[in-house]
Parts: C-alpha cells; structure tokens; sequence
C-alpha cells in the first residue's frame, strides 16, 4: 500500500433523498428479530452494543453453525496486527454447507438452478451437491491431495466450478481460484506463488456466445509451475484438446470407479487453519495471496447472509458474481450453501443474447434477492427500460450492490426501473480482505442513494486523517476499521510484511485504501480509492463524485475522472464519457456536460478537459482502472495490468 499523498477528501457531492423501509419490511427482518433478543428495537443503539459487546455477538453467530469442538477463546491477539478467531476451535466451512443439511429438509432443496451462457439448464439439489463434492473429493485423494496443499482452480461457471472448491476444501486443501478470463501468465504467477500441486480446467467454454479456449492457456501456465503434478480437465464442450500423458486427466475418467454414493469424510480443521488463498490487484507490483480461514470466514459470512440480505428458507438468492472473485466465493458459494439458500448460478453475461439476460433469469427462476455491481447496473441503464419491462420482475424483494460506489443516478434507476420504486438496496461496502460485508445498509435502515450506511453489526469504522484522528462528520478522510473482525483476512501469502501494512500505514488501526466521509447521520459515503483521488486547488475530490455528477446527466452512460499535473491548481481534472445510445459528441455536448458539472458539484470539480470515449479500460470484475488511464495520459508505464479486461 502506497504512502498517503493525500491529506484528506472534501465531500462535494450533495444527495438529500432518504427512502425510508416499510414497517411490515422491519417487523419481519431477521436483524429486528436479533435486536429483540438483546433488548433493542433502534439499529443505532443496537449498533453501539454490538461494538462493547462484540465477542457476544459473534459467539452467537458461531453458534449457529456446527463445531467438531468448539472453541475456547473468541479472540486472541497472538502478536500485533496477527490475530486469531475461536481458538482450538475444530471446523470445516463444507460441513456447514453440505453434511449438515443431508436428513433435514434442506437435503432435497434446491442448491443452485445453473443457467448456461447458451440457455442450457441443470437442477441441482443439496443432496446431488453432497454426492458431486464426496465423489470429486475421492478422485482428487487418488491424485494425492491432502490437507494443506495448495490447488489452482482455473474453470467456468458451471456447478462443477462449486464442486471443485467444496471438495478442495472438504480435504482441508486449500483453493486458489483464478477467474477463467485470466491470461496465461496471469494463471502460471499465481499458481506459482501459492505452489500448487494441481489445476482443475475446463477444455472450453463459451461466454457471451465466444469460444473461450481455457486447456490451451491452462496448458502455457502449466509448463511453468514447477510444484505442479496434475492438471484434471472437465469436459465442458467435448472439443478435442491436446492432454500431456501422466500429467493430465479427465474428471470423468478420474471419479469413473468411483461410487455415487461415496463418502470422504471432512477434514477437521483448526478454525485458523487455511480454506482459500485469493490473489488481488495491488495498486503496483504483483497480485496479493490474500489468505482466509475456516473457522471466521465462514462465520462473518453467514452473519451477513443473515442480516444484510435477510436470507430467509423460501427465497431465490442471485449474486451474478463469478466464482473467481471473493464475491463469489462469499455470496455465490459458501454463504446461500451455510444458510441452505436455493441461488441461481449463470454462467453468462448481461447482455447475451440481449440486454435484457439478467431479467430473463430473474423472472424464470422468480428470484427474490437480486446482487450485482454498479458497473452492470450503468451499462443496462444505456439500453433502456424498454429491456426490463418486458419481463414480470414482480418476485424481487430485495437488491444489493458491490464492488464500486453506486452512483446515486444507477441507484435510482435500480430502485425505480428493477425495484418498482419500492424495493431496498443493500449498497455492501467490502474488499477480498474483508471477506464479508463491512459497511452496509440492513433491511431496516433508511437509504440514502450513493450510500453505504452503516458499518454492520460490531464493526467499528471510522473517517479520520493521515495521524489516525477521527475528523468528525461532513468531512472527507481515509476509511479504516478500529478492531479485527472474524472474516478478516489472516495474512498475505508467503509475506507477512505486506499484511502489515494494512495496520501499519495508519498506526494500529486497519486501512482500507479507500477515501470517505461521513454525514450528519453517521452515514458513510464511499468516494473511491485513495490512489484516485483528484487534487485541484487545494481541493482533494474523489473520483467517484465528479463521476456520479456526470452520470445524473441523461446523455452520459459512464464516466472517468482523473487529475493531471497543473502548474496553477497543482493538479486539474480530466473526464473520460461514454455517452448512451442515441446522443452524439458534439463540443456543444462536451459544454452542456461541464455546465452541469459545475451546477450540480460546483466550479471546483469542473473538468479543464472533457474526451468522449467508446469504452474504458477495466479490471475484468468491472472495475474503472482510473491508475492505467492516467498512467497512459501521461505517457507513463502502465504497470501490472494482468487484471485488466480490455
Ligand atoms: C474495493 C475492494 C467487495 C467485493 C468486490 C470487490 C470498492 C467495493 C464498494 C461499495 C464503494 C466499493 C472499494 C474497495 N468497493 N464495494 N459498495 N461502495 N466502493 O472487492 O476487488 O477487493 O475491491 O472495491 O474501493 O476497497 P475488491
């Protein structure tokens, strides 16, 4: 993590709507049930107790889940900022998801309806889950794979791709998983710094219509993890591909003499033994092995399936995340499988075969929770409610929000257009090593459009300046967590000094990267990364603001703000637009966009340069990468760009 340039944010953005919940929405909340139980019925005073009385809560939630031995101490500092979780405690995350709903009436539910990229289906219930994951479990033991070693997991989102995980971590070895629209050398870093000892693949898949050659990249990465001893294929297309005789094997062909009906017993882990190592962009240098645990993990994850998404036993759960990021990980697969949720599971994108795909499914499989990011929020946007409206979205209750700051334009558009103007938007503030929600609306609580809310139950995040002080309300600051939290990641891989410096950069406290201030009402407002915040005449603006003003104009579709060295202002802004369909760049658009700019967030933020763009570079989860426009701006290197999408 960089040095902080910056002082502080100012907050230029200025969003006064609040939609408040219905009351029948409250009384039936699994996080109002929890607040009586303790005496309260006001989130915020709940709120307060929740961080005095943090290890109750979290004793309560893990008791929710089953223990081979439960633990002795909650928490522990072992030596700062190391930390551990339920101590001596003995568990498995895949107990929690499979075994323990096999004789209850979870066994013949619905898992996972899969939605192929083509249209395809499958059906999987709980019970077809238990047998696919006991009987992968066995094939990979034949391979040798034991408890501790580290298996890359490179596969498209077909049930197989949970099924890999689930048996990995059944045996107590660890999964590295790698989006499958990762490159070659992107695949071989990663499996060679988690020294993987196999690669489950895929001969092919197809995503949004296009042949997507997975054996053939897997197969350049593997020639070059020398810790590697198998590559198992799943045959997803039955195209012919070349398989490198004693290394690799078909998955059919490797559980073949397996019966169905076999039975791998879950390792029983320590709770801080490790479940899966998940590498993450640093801002400069290579990925981060971000490592998370069973016990914790699996812990923070069900708290917040529970009250951030009021998961309840009949609804239809769809977080369109892809296995390959946390947000799969956490909300795809370990947390609807721990509270026996039915979700979907789509292998495609939003728009194919049109744009109108998510609805499609939503309204075929009557999904009540729907979860998706901002980035497919605004490009939906740009095609018109024509889309949604031909589609009986009457099954939604409830919608959520990850991986950038929702701009309060796409939030309104969600509520309205896929919301009925009613439904509720869980914006979730979280990173790969929060591993679960942090900050976050619940059910109960007042929106306000662009914001995240509150901190979820127990966490204690505050805006403060670059020495740690807290700077109060109404003014921008760096976003940090005051204690440990039990889905916190435990360490980077194999460089602890790393891990450091998320405790370090600001003495004793956990520095997310990430710029904020807070309103009057306690209310977190997210402005974007630190590395992107634009300084302009003293002024220090958040990307994400000038953005969001660009947005709230009808013509513009996406936007991108980045600071460019100024000799008067020191640094002055540059915006990148894609229009929407049906507008056209003209200069008399390019000054009715800077006219609304400065009416709608002031002269300030008024961009000295304005380019219309077709597209904008970003990570392959969805991210502006605002560090790789500038670098290229300026005439710099660009850096790692291994995540980059295009
Ligand atoms: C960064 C973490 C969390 C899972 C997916 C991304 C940004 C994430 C929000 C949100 C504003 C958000 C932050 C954060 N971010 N969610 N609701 N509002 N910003 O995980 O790739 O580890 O990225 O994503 O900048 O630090 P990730």
């Amino acid at each position: 993590m960089s040095d902080l340039k910056s002082e502080a944010t100012d907050h230029v953005l200025n969003e006064l709507r609040v939609f408040t919940p219905s009351q029948e929405v409250v009384d039936n909340a699994n996080i109002t049930a929890y607040m009586h139980s303790k005496g309260y019925t006001d989130f915020h005073e709940f709120h307060k107790w929740s961080v005095e009385n943090r290890f109750e809560f979290w004793d309560d939630m893990a008791n929710e889940l089953h223990w081979f031995k439960k633990w002795e101490n909650t928490f522990e500092w072992t030596q700062k900022p190391f930390f551990r979780w339920f101590t001596e405690g003995k568990f498995n995350i895949v107990y929690n998801c499979l075994d323990r709903h096999m004789g209850t009436p979870v066994e013949n539910k619905v898992a996972y309806y899969w939605e192929g990229d083509n249209g395809d289906t499958r059906t999987i219930t709980y019970k077809d889950l238990y047998q696919q994951v006991n009987r992968f479990a066995a094939g990979l033991q034949k391979l040798g794979v034991k408890k501790g070693d580290r298996v890359g997991i490179y596969l498209p989102a077909v049930p197989e791709q949970a099924v890999a995980l689930l048996a990995v971590a059944r045996l107590g070895a660890v999964h590295s998983v790698v989006f499958a629209g990762f490159a070659a050398h992107a695949l071989r870093d990663r499996c060679v710094d988690a020294e993987a000892k196999i690669i489950i693949t895929a001969d092919g898949n197809y995503r949004g219509g296009k042949l997507v050659d997975l054996k053939k990249t897997a197969d350049e990465a593997a020639a070059e993890v020398p810790t590697l001893e198998h590559v198992v294929v799943y045959q997803r297309l039955g195209t012919e591909v070349p398989m490198k005789e004693g290394r690799d094997i078909w998955w059919h062909d490797l559980v073949a003499d397996i019966p169905e009906d076999v039975v791998v017993p879950c390792e029983e882990m320590d709770s801080e033994d490790m479940l899966y190592i998940l590498y993450t962009s640093g801002s400069t240098g290579k990925p981060k092995g971000v490592v998370h645990v069973h016990g914790g993990y699996a812990v923070g994850v069900y708290a917040t399936m529970k009250f951030t998404f009021d998961i309840k036993p009949e609804d239809v759960f769809w977080c369109t995340a892809d296995a390959g990021w946390v947000t799969g990980h956490s909300y795809l697969l370990y947390g609807p499988l721990m509270t026996g949720a039915t979700s979907v599971y789509f292998e495609g994108i939003p728009t194919y075969p049109n744009p109108d795909r998510f609805w499609e499914v939503c309204a075929k499989y009557k999904v009540s929770i729907f979860y998706t990011a901002p980035t497919a929020i605004r490009s939906l946007m740009r095609f018109g409610e024509e889309w949604p409206q031909k589609h009986d979205l009457s099954s939604l209750r409830l919608l959520g929000s990850v991986g950038e700051p929702i701009n309060p334009e796409a939030w309104m558009w969600y509520r309205d257009v896929i919301g009925r103007h009613e439904l509720p938007i869980m914006d979730t503030w979280w990173q790969t090593e929060t591993g679960a929600h942090m900050i976050t609306p619940n059910v109960t609580l007042p929106l306000k459009p662009g914001s995240a809310t509150w901190p979820f139950p127990t966490i204690e995040a505050d805006v403060v300046d670059k020495d740690g002080s807290s700077v109060g309300h109404e003014k921008g600051g760096f976003l940090v967590i005051r204690h440990p939290w039990p889905s916190q990641m435990r360490t980077i891989f194999r460089d602890a000094a790393r891990y450091e410096t998320y405790w370090n950069t600001i003495a004793d406290v956990y520095f997310a990267g990430d710029a904020v201030h807070r309103d009057n009402d306690g209310y977190f407002w997210i402005q974007g990364r630190v590395d992107d915040v634009i300084k302009v005449s003293g002024h220090r603006l958040g990307s994400m603001e000038i953005e969001s003003s660009l947005v709230s104009h009808p013509a513009v579709a996406e936007a991108a703000a980045i600071g460019k060295p100024d000799p008067m202002k020191g640094e002055h802004v540059k915006v990148f637009v894609i229009l929407k369909n049906g507008y056209e760049a003209s200069p008399e658009m390019e000054k009715e966009l800077k006219l609304h700019v400065r009416s709608n967030v002031g002269p300030v933020a008024v961009p000295d340069e304005l380019e219309f763009v077709p597209s904008l570079p970003k990570t392959r989860s969805g991210k502006i990468m605002r560090r790789v426009i500038r670098a290229k701006e300026l005439g710099e290197p660009i850096g790692d760009t291994s995540t980059l999408d295009n």
